[in-house]
Parts: C-alpha cells; sequence; structure tokens
C-alpha cells in the first residue's frame, strides 16, 4: 500500500485529536512557524496540513489571529477542492515551453468544441451597438486615422473607466489612468515599472498561463503561494514567505474571480492582503480581468480600495467583457504613473482611437450596466449546466468548484488521471480543453482541468463532455 504524503500524514494526526477532544472546538491550531519547528517539516507541509484541515472543514483561518478549530460543516455538497502544496524559493519561470507547445497543438488541430476559451461566445457579447458607435465615430471625425492617439488614452475612456470603479468602492483619477492592449499589456507595465530582470514576483498558485509567460519573458523569477478556491491566496504562507530571506518585489493576485479557481477574496483577506504587502514592501498587481462578471448581489471591492500606500496597481480588461477583438485593458498605476506612462510611449505608443471612441460611447450608458446584467445571468446558468454535465459524464470522484461569476469551472480529476494525456487524446477528436499542468511551473495539477463556459448549453457540448468522460474512464 502507498505511503501518504507526509502532510496527509501530519493532518491525520491532527484529524484524529480533534476528533478524540484533545484539540477543541475554538482552540488554536499551532502556527506553521511552531509547527515546521516541532515536526521537522518543510513550509509548504506545514501549509498544506491547514489546507487539508480547511478543506475537512475543521479548520478556520482568522486573520492576524491564527488557526483555530471550528464545527465540520454538516452541509451537503462537493467536497473542496485540495491541491497539493506550492514551491517554496523563487525559480526562473521555465513553463513557455510548455505552454507554447500546447497552445501551438490546439492552433494545428480542427477544433470543433473549444473548452479552452475564458470567452464568451460572439453573440453574447453587444457587437451591434460597438460597430454602430464606430460608424458614428467615423461620420463624426474624419481625421481619426491621420493623427496619432495620445500615449495615456482616449480622455472620454479615461473617465468613464474611473466613473465606474466609483461603483466598485475605488476611487481612481481619469488622469492616472492609461489605456493599454488588454490586460497582458497592462500587467507587463507594473511588472516593468517596478522590478528588474532577476527579481522574485510572488503569484498565487495556480495561476493564469498567459501570467507565468509573461515573468518567464522578463526574466523574473516566481514564487507560487498557495491559494484556495474559497479565499485566494493562502495569507499565512504568504506572511511567512515575506518574512523569509527572499526579497519579494511584488506581487500578482486576481482577488475577484481568480482564473482558474474563480475564487472572491473576502474583504477582511483583501485588507489583511493589502497591508501586508505595504509593510513588507512589496508592489501589490491586482490583476481584476473577470470583476465585472462577478454575480454577486452587491458589487465586489478591489484592492485598491483598501490601500491605503499607494502600493497597489490596478489592471483590467475589457476583452472578456466586452469584446476580445478590440483588445483594450487598462492600468491605474499611482505613484508609478508616469514611468508607466513612459514605459508605454517606448513600448507600444497609444492605443488606436476608434475603438476606444465606440466602448467610451457604450460604457458610458445605462445600456452598459443592462447588458452586463444580463450577460452575469446568462454565464450563471452555461456554468450550472456545464458543472451538472461534468458531474454526471466525469468519472466518480471528480470535483468542480462553483465560482460566483464568470466563464471557467476548474476541475479536479481522481489523482490517476492525466489532464495532459486528456488534452492531446480529447484534441485528437477535435475538443480542446486547458491542461492543469500548465497553471503552474511544478508539477502541481497534472489532474487538474479548466473548463470554459461561455457559450451556451447545446447538444454539441453535451456529446464533447460525454466524450470527454469516456476518454477518462478509458484512462483508468
Ligand atoms: C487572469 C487574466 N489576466 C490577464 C489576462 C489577459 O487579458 P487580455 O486578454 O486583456 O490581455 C487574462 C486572459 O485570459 C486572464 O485570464
Amino acid at each position: 500500500m502507498n505511503t501518504p504524503p507526509l502532510y496527509r500524514q501530519l493532518a491525520n494526526h491532527y484529524l484524529d485529536a480533534i476528533r478524540s477532544g484533545t484539540l477543541k472546538t475554538g482552540e488554536r491550531l499551532p502556527s506553521i512557524r511552531l509547527m515546521m519547528e516541532k515536526h521537522a517539516v518543510s513550509l509548504s507541509t506545514a501549509v498544506q496540513v491547514c489546507r487539508e484541515l480547511e478543506d475537512h472543514g475543521v479548520l478556520e483561518a482568522r486573520p492576524r489571529s491564527g488557526n483555530y478549530i471550528r464545527q465540520p460543516d454538516t452541509a451537503p455538497g462537493p467536497k473542496p477542492i485540495a491541491h497539493p502544496p506550492a514551491l517554496e524559493s523563487g525559480v526562473y519561470v521555465g513553463i513557455h515551453e510548455k505552454v507554447s507547445s500546447v497552445l501551438k497543438a490546439s492552433q494545428r488541430a480542427t477544433v470543433k468544441v473549444n473548452f479552452a476559451s475564458a470567452y464568451c461566445a460572439p453573440q453574447l457579447y453587444p457587437l451591434k451597438t460597438l460597430q454602430d458607435n464606430m460608424i458614428k465615430a467615423l461620420r463624426l471625425d474624419q481625421h481619426l486615422f491621420d493623427t496619432t492617439s495620445s500615449t495615456c488614452g482616449n480622455s472620454a475612456l479615461r473617465n468613464v473607466l474611473a466613473r465606474r470603479m466609483l461603483t466598485v468602492k475605488t476611487n481612481l483619477t481619469a488622469e492616472r489612468i492609461v489605456i493599454t492592449h488588454g490586460a497582458t499589456e497592462a500587467i507587463n507595465l507594473a511588472l516593468r515599472a517596478v522590478t528588474r530582470p532577476g527579481d522574485t514576483v510572488a503569484v498565487e498558485s495556480p495561476t493564469f498561463y498567459g501570467l507565468l509567460q509573461i515573468l518567464e519573458s522578463l526574466n523574473l523569477r516566481v514564487l507560487e503561494v498557495p491559494a484556495s478556491t474559497h479565499a485566494g491566496i493562502h495569507l499565512p504562507a504568504l506572511e511567512h514567505l515575506l518574512q523569509g530571506p527572499e526579497l519579494i518585489k511584488a506581487l500578482i493576485v486576481m482577488p475577484n474571480l481568480h482564473n482558474p479557481l474563480g475564487s472572491i477574496m473576502p474583504d477582511t483577506h483583501k485588507a489583511r492582503l493589502v497591508k501586508l504587502c505595504a509593510e513588507h514592501d512589496t508592489v501589490l498587481i491586482e490583476d481584476d480581468t473577470y470583476g465585472d462578471l462577478v454575480d454577486t448581489e452587491q458589487p465586489l471591492s478591489t484592492l485598491k480600495h483598501w490601500d491605503r500606500t499607494d502600493n497597489v496597481i490596478y489592471c483590467a480588461s475589457l476583452n472578456k467583457t466586452l469584446a476580445p477583438g478590440l483588445r483594450l485593458g487598462w492600468i491605474s498605476a499611482g505613484k508609478w504613473h508616469d514611468r508607466v506612462e513612459m514605459l508605454k510611449h517606448t513600448q507600444t505608443r497609444g492605443c488606436e482611437k476608434l475603438s476606444q471612441l465606440a466602448v467610451s460611447a457604450f460604457m458610458g450608458t445605462p445600456s452598459y450596466e443592462r447588458y452586463l446584467r444580463r450577460l452575469r445571468k446568462t454565464l450563471t446558468q452555461q456554468r450550472e449546466q456545464m458543472s451538472g454535465a461534468i458531474m454526471r459524464y466525469f468519472p466518480e470522484g471528480t470535483r468542480v468548484t462553483h465560482p460566483q461569476g464568470g466563464t471557467l469551472l476548474w476541475v479536479e480529476l481522481p489523482a490517476r488521471h492525466s489532464s495532459m494525456g486528456l488534452f492531446h487524446d480529447a484534441l485528437s477528436l477535435g475538443i480542446q480543453i486547458s491542461p492543469g499542468d500548465i497553471f503552474s511551473n511544478a508539477k502541481r495539477f497534472t489532474n487538474f482541468v479548466r473548463i470554459g463556459c461561455g457559450a451556451p448549453y447545446s447538444p454539441r457540448i453535451d456529446e464533447a463532455l460525454q466524450t470527454l468522460g469516456r476518454l477518462l474512464k478509458s484512462q483508468s
């Protein structure tokens, strides 16, 4: 029989202590540091012990205070997704080849059903309105194509964005916003403004593979910090790393609708994270690519909202919410604004004007909010249909996230399955998925798959999910 990994053995040790009453509800679990000392284990093992206990519903992390024993949840429903431990010291990323080979294989294949996309189906976007706005803009200004655009972008659009941010409790000035070629350019600019090649940047683990590629292209080292589906980045682990010998220059997080976890950080976590980074002089880069797709009653706060020291750089995108083809995003870099403006000018100059005019004319009207409400509702329904089918067709033991918004599901397959194997088998049948392997530099997510739910549920999608289920069962 296989011996369970060390973290599971230790977690079982504490579970036994809780069951036997040696550790009682409300009592404090030894801190991560103490656990490392007492059991002679590494940081990631100690963190994973806490994560296992959290997954069993018997541990509650209280900000600034520690981990406490709690009554296990008795609510029915799928068990939360459990992730293996994360890396411990900064490494150069080295994932580009793996991601490129997955992307290239997908481009060469004839894809009939694409579950790898994070975008919505074309019919869900307001394409006709944007086209009409473009035609109007061309009629109004016949010099659009013979005059250059400003480096920071169209002022009407920057004003609209600043006004919209007020609804998510964030006060930014339009003058300090720079329109970019998607969030990809915004994150590149943020990193170039605050790091140098060789610096270490922390990320959540798992994280969006495009982010790992950006870090690699800038010759940055990466430190992966575990993140969970219910609260995002694990704050005690981050705190421990920030106190360690490695200087962490920046941290990139997705607090609202993380890709791929779908997690939303509670406000207490957001506030604590912002403070923690400020205390350690680690620049916090907020990637809010999916924030507008959150379907909670109350708009969620941003990290920028909690920022008292101008230590958060806010990056966002309009590519998932409005129109992937326009490639528009933006950055609000606070005290690094002038440097970001200079980098933007030297890198790509200002974004073209026509799409900015079309978008600002739409985003500035009440129709935009109505459109977003409709889109969120549709996505909720699509996610529910997809996750129901995954649970029906995939092997027993599969777990799937239930995010409160967005287009993505993160699926944990039973440990014996290979998501890379599934990727190749499925692609040969015209079905594209995102294998978990590309969401971390380590081999931590080999049995995870990201499934996009941007398209309306259909017999074709149902059939493709059945096929994935059959392929998995034949792997066993
Ligand atoms: C979390 C996250 N950040 C950034 C990006 C890049 O966004 P854009 O397409 O606006 O460059 C993506 C795209 O999928 C993403 O999922």
